[in-house]
């Protein structure tokens, strides 16, 4: 909608998982290749963890981008909430597995021929499962039985999990932990420090056309770092509503007013802001004994 007021090319702060926008921060960089490291290696189990939109989708579409790049084949399963049965079937479909879809033991016995096959030819297969802190725990059960499978190289099947903190609390479960000890990698993503969130916001920026912004000072962006706790997501929600508000009144300059107002509307709570002060003195009341 202000694309062209701004002069950008490209909507800057969309909420999609868009590599093209791939902010490689010091640790996005590390954990990335720690992906591409433990895939090449044929590690087996990797777990990619980070709180709610810290960029884990947005990594693993990167790495999506690099294994197609390589040719290496791989299932990328976004929808966790699966019982076996589709587990198996999403797999099949993914990988194109000649194979009756729906029977559990043709799948199993059309993907053992794949990684075989691949195998012999030096390449790997890969497993991506995302929101896996949503995955059954059946399905896990059956996902530590694909990663067994392995020749004298390594294993035939690279798995890589990627959720939010639970998955890590999910995976120290007594009933988990023949799987936890496979678990050969381990990425976590942390919130932005402000200095990689003002070169996150000024990197979107010159993505969508506007090297050299003006339109948020640095100040602005430091409050805005405050405000989103560091989180990529929350940033980009703040910048769009910014910029649109900004736009509204036809100025190409965003305001700490501007940003007041748009908390305001997104009710967004951060330490020390009035509502969840607020918040806090009403629990302290309620739990004031009379
Ligand atoms: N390193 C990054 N570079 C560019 N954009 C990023 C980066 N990290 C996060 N984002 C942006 O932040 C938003 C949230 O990212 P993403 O959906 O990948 O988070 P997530 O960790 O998968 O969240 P959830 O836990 O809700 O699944 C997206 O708009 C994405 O483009
Ligand atoms: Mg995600």
């Amino acid at each position: 909608m202000y694309n062209a007021f701004f002069g950008f090319s490209e909507t800057p702060f969309s909420l999609s998982p868009d590599p093209a926008f791939f902010y490689r921060s010091e640790q996005h960089e590390e954990a990335l290749a720690n992906l591409v490291y433990g895939v090449q290696a044929r590690k087996g189990f990797i777990v990619l963890s980070g709180e709610v939109g810290t960029g884990k989708t947005t990594m693993l579409e990167c790495l999506r981008d690099y294994l197609e790049s390589q040719y290496i084949e791989f299932a990328f399963l976004f929808n966790s909430r699966v019982n076996t049965d589709q587990f198996f079937e999403m797999i099949a479909y993914d990988l194109d597995l000649p194979c009756q879809r729906t029977s559990k033991t043709e799948v199993l016995f059309a993907l053992n021929q794949l990684l075989v096959e691949q195998a012999q030819d030096g390449r790997t297969v890969v497993l991506i499962v995302d929101e896996a802190h949503n995955l059954e725990w059946e399905v896990l059960e059956e996902i530590r039985l694909l990663g067994n499978l392995e020749n004298r190289n390594g294993k035939l099947l690279q798995i890589i999990l990627a959720g939010q903190p639970e998955l890590d609390r999910k995976l120290d479960a007594p009933n988990l932990r023949q799987l936890k000890q496979r678990i050969v990698l381990r990425c976590n993503l942390q919130p932005f420090t402000l200095r990689d969130a003002v070169e996150y916001i000024e990197s979107r920026l010159d993505r969508a056309g506007a090297p050299n912004q003006t339109i948020f000072s640095e100040e602005l962006m430091a409050e805005i770092h405050v405000r989103a706790q560091g989180i990529p997501r929350v940033i980009n929600a703040l910048c769009d509503n910014l910029l649109l508000t900004a736009f509204a009144v036809e100025s190409k300059v965003c305001t700490h007013d501007m940003l007041d107002e748009v908390c305001r509307d997104m009710r967004l709570e951060w330490p020390g802001s009035r509502r969840s002060r607020s918040r806090a003195s009403t629990e302290a009341f309620e739990r004031t004994p009379y």
